[in-house]
């Protein structure tokens, strides 16, 4: 066939590239159903645990088979010698946590065949990468801090664990549930970048790994996964709520995008923004800065108006990173920890796609539209 593309689609905004049953994201209703469930029931009651076996196995497990899947990951959470001596380098060059951890997922292949792409290695790669996600982020935070990481608990499901392994201490039940709703809030959602990259990696029948480690250089970028850092940060530089007019009409004037706002596929409030909103009121009353998720509230409600003012038509809404950004900081996470968070719960979706692209998938070769020259003359170097 030619690769005179006809219809090219910038971003492939519309285009559809894959089949699947583990999400659906409806922007124009601000819906988001993951494996027949609407977010807002997994956020609400299931654990990780639950939703990851849910995305991988497209049923609920029962108590046996969610025993299993614990205890599973429990055994592949401690981190290998050549993991750790990766973070303890990474750390003395003081390496972004988002770097440390994609150069720390590349040598979980230490331990597999990493080339096989058959259905026993690839989820003994998943069962791999998803154990050990919280432990490599905890313990690289504690490196650069210059404490000892601290070894999982195997009494701890995976939400409790992370923040155990970072703070060192047994957290509540009410930051567990914190934790969960937001892992479980961001596991899987459609087509995003992160997920197609995987599903590009492993359509070539590549492994499993490799897929993850490119689903977490796509999910770094700041108009992907990179955005509730900086969305926190305006909220501090507002410091004031009468201020939030002034600093965001500034930002605007400038030509600079308000992060937290905005969505390729939602022109109406992102659904999670929702969920996530109503587990930080939680949060925040129960233990917290009220007056931060006051100020938060008032900027919000600033920018969407300033947004339809300033770009009327564009739909421009508050996404998920805003209140991700709000629930994190609650939960005691510093910023450069958010971008992190997020891939320990998205890791669920990439593995979860990789499994139906390594099942159903055909390889993803699209075509691009030439529209260089033709036809030139060759200038020898003497002539250039
Ligand atoms: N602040 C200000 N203007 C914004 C904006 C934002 N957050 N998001 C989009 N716009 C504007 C664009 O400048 C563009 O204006 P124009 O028509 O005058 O050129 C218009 O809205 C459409 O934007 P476009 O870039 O086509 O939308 P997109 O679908 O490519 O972008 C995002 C989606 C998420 C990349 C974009 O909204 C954004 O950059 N948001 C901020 C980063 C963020 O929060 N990312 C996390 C996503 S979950």
């Amino acid at each position: 066939m030619s690769e005179r593309g006809s219809g090219f689609v910038p971003g492939l905004e519309g285009v559809v590239a894959a089949e699947t049953r583990l999400s659906h994201v409806d922007g124009e209703a601000g819906e988001l159903v993951v494996t027949g469930f609407p977010v807002e029931e997994l956020a609400r009651r299931a654990t990780f645990e639950e939703v990851l076996y849910l995305l991988w196995h497209d049923a609920l497990p029962n108590a046996g088979e969610l025993a299993d899947l614990r205890e599973a990951l429990s055994q592949r959470r401690p981190l290998p010698g050549a993991t750790l001596d990766l973070l303890r380098a990474a750390a003395s060059e003081g390496a972004p946590p988002m770097d440390a951890l994609r150069m720390a997922t590349g040598t979980v292949s230490l331990g597999t065949q990493g080339t096989s792409p058959d259905t026993d290695a690839a989820y003994e790669d998943a069962l791999a990468v998803v154990a050990r996600f919280p432990t490599i982020v905890a313990a690289y935070k504690r490196l650069l801090d210059g404490e000892e990481p601290v070894a999982p608990d195997p009494r701890l499901g995976h939400a409790a664990n992370y923040l155990y392994m970072l703070n060192g201490e047994v957290p509540g039940e009410g930051s567990v549930r914190a934790l969960e709703t937001y892992l479980n809030t961001v596991a899987d959602h459609g087509l995003n970048a992160s997920t197609f990259a995987a599903r590009v990696i492993v359509s070539t029948r590549s492994d499993l790994v490799s897929a993850v480690v490119g689903a977490l250089g796509a999910l770094k970028g700041p108009l992907h996964g990179g955005a509730p850092g900086p969305a926190l940060d305006v909220v501090f530089e507002i410091g004031e709520a009468h201020r939030a007019e002034a600093v965001l009409c500034e930002k605007l004037g400038r030509g600079e995008r308000l992060m937290g706002f905005g969505h390729r596929v939602y022109k109406v409030r992102d659904p999670r923004a929702d969920v996530l909103a109503t587990a930080a009121e939680l949060l925040y009353a129960s233990d917290g800065d009220e007056a931060l998720y006051e100020l938060a509230l008032e900027v919000e409600r600033t920018a969407v108006a300033l947004l339809a003012e300033y770009k009327p038509g564009r739909g421009l809404q508050t996404n998920v990173e805003f209140y991700t950004a709000l629930l994190l900081h609650g939960l005691g996470l510093s910023t450069e920890l958010f971008t992190p968070t997020f891939a320990v719960g998205r890791v669920a979706g990439w593995t979860a796609h990789c499994f139906e692209q390594l099942e159903r998938g055909r390889l993803i070769r699209p075509q691009s539209e030439y529209v260089g020259e033709r036809d030139r003359e060759w200038v020898p170097m003497g002539d250039r």
